[in-house]
């Protein structure tokens, strides 16, 4: 039995929430391994709703052991009010669910307001990023200058830890014009939160390593998508964590052999939020109709989403950055009753055809999508459960992405509901 890792394979918001909460009944332990809250996960259990931004899928289930990573930036206020707003649905955290690792790096109000200012700065600066100071803290991490969960356990050391963080974040304030940040005001701000999450740390890569002996199963959950990891994604359009499936090793402390099968999660057509290209992307009529039919709006933000066709040149290109065995397709049934659906399949750059998205940020900027033409299907496709409910064209157009991207469906999600699921193969089963 293998272990699984499940990646977004587009620009986030695939329905990896869903699949994970899915695939979770047959592990023993979830991992978050990258990101931090700015991830919205969306679970739907029976008449229940869950949003999830910074705790593992699994926490909604009882008797799964949760665990956020060392890859992952905390920002403890999140984390404090998550696990109270889940305790006010009915899901209790405790240490016996949920463990953090000692050595993820902490998000502080600064990252958060740096984050802010940034992108209220001038357009050309502007990332449209979910303001959550997610990109500052891990400049911070890379910096070797931020502060991690286990120094909240000795409060003595944080009083030089904040000088040497603010030696630098003091400087910043002072070229943008503003106050500087008083140390004590941060210490405060920690030592009040402390309490609130200390419970939860420990040493995670040795907890998973026992886990992994004992022979438990691994559900790794990655969080954004493969198109916004900071090497591999449409940069400087991108988040700062890397969104791979390789990160799934080094964000929980395990080597790369511990990972297992790689399920991308890919949806049937194509979303982004916030700046960035978007080669296949519709202004028109057509590109509202599968936002409404889609509810294509943030979890975090709120934020409408920008819709498209299914690139299956990107997701080709996420298959083999992320080794995906195989895509769990969701929202297919957005496309029931289109007369066309159109599949992108290559570009055409500077008059010439490629069969890849190109690296430089003027390149991604200026190609052109080649479509194929597809017949839609007028049958419904929400809800099935076997694919004997599928009607022909539907079946076909999954068949055709298959073939177009290079990995097999190995999980095909009809709605967001957790049953309406047909499984074609089981990750778990390698
Ligand atoms: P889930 O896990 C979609 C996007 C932001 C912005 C860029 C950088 O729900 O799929 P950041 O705040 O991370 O510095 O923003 O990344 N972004 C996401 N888009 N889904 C997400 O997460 C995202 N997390 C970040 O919109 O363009
Ligand atoms: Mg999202």
């Amino acid at each position: 039995m293998a272990n699984v890792v499940v990646v977004g394979a587009q620009w986030g918001d695939e329905g990896k929430g869903k699949i994970v909460d899915w695939l979770s009944e047959q592990a023993d332990v979830v991992v978050r391994f990258q990101g931090g809250h700015n991830a919205g996960h969306t679970l739907v259990i029976g008449d229940k709703v869950y949003k999830l931004s910074l705790l593992p899928s699994g926490v909604v289930r009882p008797n799964k052991l949760s665990v956020i990573g060392n890859g992952v930036v905390l920002d403890p206020h999140a984390l404090a009010s998550e696990v109270e707003r889940l305790g006010e649905q009915g899901v209790s955290i405790t240490r016996e669910n949920l463990r953090v690792a000692e050595n993820a790096t902490l998000i502080l109000s600064i990252h958060r307001e740096l984050d802010a200012l940034r992108e209220s700065g001038s357009a050309g600066t502007k990332i449209g990023t979910t303001k959550r100071g997610i990109g500052p803290a891990y400049e911070d991490k890379a910096g070797r200058r931020a502060i991690r969960l286990m120094d909240l356990a000795d409060l003595g050391s944080l009083p030089e830890k904040i000088d040497r963080l603010l030696t630098h974040h003091n400087a910043l304030r002072r070229g943008f014009g503003l106050d500087e940040f008083k140390p004590e005001a941060i210490y405060e701000e920690l030592a009040s939160v402390a309490p609130k999450v200390l419970p939860y740390m420990d040493a995670v890569w040795r907890l998973l390593d026992e886990q992994r002996r004992a022979g438990r199963r691994i559900l790794f959950e990655g969080a954004q998508g493969a198109l916004l990891d900071v090497d591999h994604g449409t940069y400087p359009f991108v988040t700062s964590s890397n969104t791979v499936a390789g990160q799934a090793a080094t964000g929980s402390g395990l080597g790369p052999g511990a990972v297992g099968y790689v399920l991308g999660i890919a949806k049937a057509y194509t979303t982004r939020v916030g700046e960035g290209p978007f080669p296949t992307e519709l202004f028109d009529e057509t590109g509202e109709l599968i936002g409404q039919k889609g509810k294509e709006f943030g979890v975090v933000t709120g934020r409408k989403r920008r819709c498209g066709w299914f690139d299956a040149t990107l997701v080709r290109q996420t298959v083999r950055t992320s080794g995906i065995d195989g895509i769990a397709l969701t929202k297919l049934d957005i496309l029931d009753g289109f007369e066309t659906i159109r599949i992108g399949v290559g570009y055409r750059l500077d008059g010439e055809t490629i069969d890849y998205f190109p690296a430089s940020q003027g390149a991604q900027a200026r190609v052109e999508p080649i479509y194929e033409d597809f017949e839609g299907w007028s049958g419904s496709t929400a809800g099935a459960r076997s694919w004997a409910d599928l009607p022909a064209q539907a079946i076909k157009y999954v068949r055709r992405i298959e073939e177009l991207i290079g990995a097999p469906v190995a999980v095909l999600s009809t709605s967001p509901e957790r049953d309406d699921t047909i499984l074609m193969k089981n990750p778990f089963e390698g």
